[in-house]
This record gives C-alpha cells, structure tokens and sequence, in this order.
C-alpha cells in the first residue's frame, strides 16, 4: 500500500481526498482517464447522437419518449461525473474533437437505414457499451474510493435500466417478441432517479 502524503497546512497543491484513495490502492491518473473517457462516451457519443436517434423515430411516439429519458439521463450522468474529474485533480481536454475521440464508446451515428429496428439496435449495444465502462470504475473504485463508486454505482443502475428498455423495445419491434424490462417510462422525461442532482447541476 502506498504510503500516505501528509498534506502541510494551507497547501494548495495537493489533496487530502486524493492521498487518502491513493493509499488505498487507487490508481488515480488512471482512474481520471477512465473517467474522462466515460464523460466524452455520456456527452459526445450518447447524449449528442442520441438526439439524433430519437428525432428519427419519428411516428414510433412509444420509443422516442424511452430514447428521451436514456438521453437526458446520459446528460444528467455527464453533470455528475465531471465535477468528480476536477476534484481528483483532473480536467476535461480544451479541444472538443479531442475530447470526442477520447470517447470509450462508439459514437451511436445515425444507422443506414435509419429504421426502428436499426436504430433501436444502435441504442441497445451503446448502453452495454456504458454499463461496461461504469462497471469498470465501480471495480477499480469499490471499497477505495466510496465517493467515485457512489457516482459510478448511480449511473451503472440507469444504465442497466437502459439496457433493459432497449432488449424489450427491440424484441417487440424485430421479433414480434415480449422480453419485459419490468419498468415503464420515467414519470418526468430525463427523470434520473439514481444520478441527478437536484437542484444542483440540473434544469
Ligand atoms: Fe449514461
Ligand atoms: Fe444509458
């Protein structure tokens, strides 16, 4: 275990609340990495194409209000996360393309055709993409790092709650098939029952 850094009186240049992860094990340059690729994945590669997903299933009212509350549930999921880079010492790039490619998804561009059942496709592998990517800070962070688990561990449970929407849709619209989520929509669009700050990051 690494030894821990004694933070002097008044100094600004180190962390209490990184030295003490630290010392438990946590990679933190690693981490804040795995972080800022799991931001860029909720903001540029989901929330901005899931915009265009969800305009284009127009006539199909039913999945276009579950593709809006995945959507802003992976904005409410990028206000949460990114206070948390900066506080471990990190930052977001200052170059928007750059912070694109560093996305730990594929962006989820508009398929050809853009079906029901193309774009549905889409949406369903892009939340396995992120229940993947949470977990793995969940495992990095578990029983070191309670404040970042807590973050990774809210988001996690709507990405799972994602997936399941999207299994059913994609069965009922594919296969004529029922596969239930066991949940309907959210009572509010964006709702984010786990991850939102209320009042805090936002609208
Ligand atoms: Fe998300
Ligand atoms: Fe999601």
């Amino acid at each position: 275990m690494a030894k821990q850094v004694v933070v002097q009186p008044g100094d600004v240049t180190q962390r209490v609340g990184v030295e003490v992860i630290r010392a438990r094990g946590v990679d933190v340059e690693k981490l804040i990495r795995m972080l800022v690729a799991n931001a860029a994945a909720e903001f540029a590669s989901t929330y901005y194409y899931y915009t265009i997903l969800r305009m284009n299933l127009a006539g199909h009212e039913d999945y276009k209000e579950i593709c809006e509350d995945a959507r802003l549930e992976d904005r409410a999921h990028w206000e949460l996360i990114v206070p948390r880079i900066y506080e471990l010492g990190g930052n977001l790039p200052n170059d928007l393309k750059e912070f694109h490619d560093l996305a730990g998804c594929r962006a989820a561009k508009l398929p050809d055709p853009p079906t029901a059942v193309n774009i549905l496709t889409l949406l369903l592998e892009s939340e396995r993409c992120a229940i993947r990517s949470w977990s793995a800070v969940c495992d990095m962070t578990f029983g070191k790092d309670p404040r970042t688990y807590d973050l990774a561990a809210r988001i996690l449970n709507e990405e799972i709650e994602h997936e399941a929407w999207f299994i059913e849709l994609l069965a009922h619209e594919r296969d004529g098939k029922s596969v239930p989520s066991g949940h309907f929509r959210r009572g509010e669009p964006g709702w984010a029952p786990y991850s939102k700050n209320r009042g805090f990051y936002n609208p």
